[in-house]
């Protein structure tokens, strides 16, 4: 597999490809309950630099590479702790900390960033998300979540919940979607979060049915799996705009009595209100079993970059 940065989703939408990474992310979460983790980073460094807040991206790099044997160098709030506080750009910085590390992750908050430090970088660029763009390591994993759940990431309908308009992890998920089979896709937002028409055109050009509706109870018997994403306030010009969608879809013990017994329910977290804790027992609940699996996908990531 040769692929010297991960920027889009689009560079891992080949089944091969992800079989690759779904049996490298499994072998890593065996030899790990093992103890046993082959130290293939020894003596290398990997650069955490988030412009944006983050704990289980972050985190789990750091563990990820801490567990094959690299070490790690990390910046939490590096528009506050880093020189772009005195005027320094994204690509000076680049390719400063790419002479310190041997693979960079980086979180901003502008679209577009990670491919900017790529074509810098004298060392690989991991999108860890850009802005309202892409997230594509946290769709990996989400697909690797699927495939351990049903065995399988064809042949399934697909319901996506919340902020389809911002949701950058749903932008990369959708990618994928046009080269799986048999997929139908049920898009579930308010009217003013809707998908984005581009995305939906990447869904019509690969033949994938999808509806789309504002109400969550019209698909509760059609879904395999349940995507539900926050209502990010973060994304909003006001609070009173924030205030008035926040809340608009809640998934609780009520929505799980009507949903089928083999449905899963996904989120890419941190969650706010759209998922009650009162939920989290129930054994179709998977986000904590994704978030964990995480881990395993980012070995994977870090092997195929790096490992050879
Ligand atoms: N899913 C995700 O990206 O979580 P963090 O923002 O905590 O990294």
């Amino acid at each position: 597999m040769d692929i010297k940065h991960v920027i889009k989703a689009k560079q891992f939408a080949d089944k091969e490809i992800l079989n690759t990474l779904f049996h490298y992310s499994q072998e890593f979460e065996r030899l790990d309950k093992e103890n046993n983790i082959p130290q293939i980073m020894k003596g290398k460094i990997l650069a955490n630099l988030f412009y944006e807040p983050s704990t289980r991206t972050r985190f789990s790099f750091d563990v990820a590479m801490l567990k094959l044997g690299g070490q790690v160098i990390t910046t939490e709030s590096a528009g506050h702790f880093s020189s772009v506080t005195k005027g320094e750009s994204l690509t000076d910085t680049i390719k400063v900390i790419g002479g310190y590390s041997d693979v960079i992750v980086i979180r901003h908050n502008i679209v577009g960033s990670a491919l900017t430090a790529s074509k810098v970088s004298p060392v690989p660029i991991i999108n860890a998300g850009d802005g309202i763009g892409e997230h594509p390591t946290q769709a990996l994993l989400d697909l690797y979540t699927i495939w351990k759940e049903f065995g399988r990431i064809s042949d399934l309908s697909i319901c996506m919940v919340g902020d389809l308009l911002y949701g950058r992890t749903v932008h990369s998920l959708i990618h994928f979607f046009s080269e799986l089979k048999g997929i139908t896709v049920h898009l579930v937002s308010p009217p003013s979060l809707k998908l984005p028409e581009k995305y939906k055109q990447i869904l019509r050009d690969a033949n994938i049915e999808f509806e789309e509706t504002y109400d969550l109870n019209k698909v509760t018997d059609k879904a395999d799996v349940f995507y539900i994403t926050r209502i990010q306030k973060e994304r909003f010009a006001t609070k009173e705009d924030y205030e008035k969608l926040k809340g608009s879809f809640v998934v609780d013990n009520a929505f799980m009595s009507k949903i089928s017994d083999g449905a899963i329910i996904m989120h890419p977290l941190p969650r706010v209100d759209e998922i009650k804790p009162e939920v989290d027992d129930d054994k179709r609940a998977a986000y904590f079993r994704q978030a964990k699996n995480g881990l395993y996908m980012r070995m994977a990531l870090l092997k195929v970059l790096l490992g050879n």
